[in-house]
């Protein structure tokens, strides 16, 4: 018997749902992207941002159910992103799923954001694509997390180490800022490196021997005074050889420590998610090694998306997870 699970997706600026069958066959997904919105403001706005998700979610999931040829009479259960991410984003999609649970009488199961990125791995790419196997390092790179985890089972996780200051595409957006580039800056940064010199400019990698965290701090603050100096000295921005030389830091650190991790806890498989996971420099310096598979979601379930969330949400749900209607938000949420 096959699960059907329908999902939503609201921890930040994305109002999502999607159909998943057993975890790894997406029928239908749906994105409501408020993007072009807080571009405007630099960043993501929490109170625009909830009430675009009021806004969006009932045509998101009708969209949605119609692209699945499905009722939600058909579903075995709702799932739901309880956290981490924005209070008032998230509890407009876990009262939406509470009430489609009701409606249906289907069961509501609230999940971890962070663990739908890393299943996002999961979702099949074509028919007979094999889904991941243990034991994995995965490197999830968002917005808001960078964390090095092993994975030895389903939902069985490890977290080796995380970023002590800025996340990995909180930098990138940081940077981009600096640089004048729009927001997300993960995107913007990619594209105007495509043109550049990532040799331009020697800025720091944080190494942090000894430890799997990460640091990106140091690296944002070499780039805010390099641009200091050039505008000082009255000269134009070199933005391209800016953005490639950041971008290469970023990614050999990134790289470079999850390799090592792959190497001392001998995996199998290195899985790499989250929004930063979709720039191109790093899905290729992880890839160029021979060592280890490597499992990275297509460009589309990297970034905030609600297939994820129902990937993840099959697995709990065979592992009997059934969670009570009046379960609340949890926007501070670690994996482990
Ligand atoms: O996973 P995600 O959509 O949302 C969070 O859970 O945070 O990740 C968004 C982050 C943003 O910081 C964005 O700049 C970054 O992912 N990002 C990228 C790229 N696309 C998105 N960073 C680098 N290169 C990209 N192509
Ligand atoms: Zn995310």
């Amino acid at each position: 018997m096959s699960t059907r699970i329908l999902a939503l997706e609201s921890s930040c600026d994305e109002t999502a749902c999607a159909v998943v069958i057993d975890g790894r066959r997406l029928l239908a997904s749906s994105v409501a992207s408020q993007m072009e919105i807080h571009a405007r403001y630099g960043g993501v706005f929490p109170e625009v941002a909830s009430r675009q998700h009021v806004l969006s979610l009932v045509p998101v999931v009708r969209q949605t159910l119609q692209k699945a040829r499905l009722s939600l009479d058909e579903m075995d259960a709702i799932a739901v992103t309880r956290g981490p991410g924005l209070a008032g984003s998230l509890v407009v999609g876990l009262n939406a799923a509470k009430g489609l649970a009701l409606a249906s009488s289907k069961p509501l199961l609230g999940i971890n954001h962070l663990e739908g990125h890393l299943y996002s791995a999961w979702i099949a790419a074509f028919p007979a694509d094999p889904p991941p196997y243990f034991p994995l390092i995965a490197l999830l790179v968002s917005g808001g997390h960078t964390e090095l985890i092993l994975m030895t089972d389903h939902l069985t996780y490890c977290r080796l180490g995380g970023t002590r200051d800025d996340a990995a595409g909180e930098a990138f957006d940081k940077v981009a800022r600096l640089l004048g580039l729009p927001y997300p800056g993960g995107p913007a940064i990619e594209q105007a490196a495509a043109g550049g010199d990532p040799q331009a400019f020697a800025l720091p990698r944080a190494w942090l021997k000894g430890s799997w965290d990460f640091s990106f701090s140091g690296l944002k603050t070499a780039v805010l005074r390099l641009v200091r100096q050039l505008e000082k000295e009255g000269k134009p921005l070199p933005v391209a050889d800016l953005a490639a030389s950041f971008q290469a830091a970023v990614v050999e650190v990134l790289v470079g420590k999850t390799l090592q991790a792959a190497r001392q806890f001998q995996v199998r498989q290195i899985l790499v998610a989250g929004g930063v996971s979709a720039n191109q420099a790093l899905r290729a310096a992880i890839r160029a090694q021979d060592d280890f598979p490597v499992r990275i979601p297509p460009l589309g379930l990297c970034t905030d998306n609600a297939a994820m969330i129902a990937a993840a949400a099959h697995f709990r749900y065979l592992s009997g997870q059934r969670d009570p209607l009046d379960i609340e938000i949890r926007p501070s949420w670690p994996l482990t």
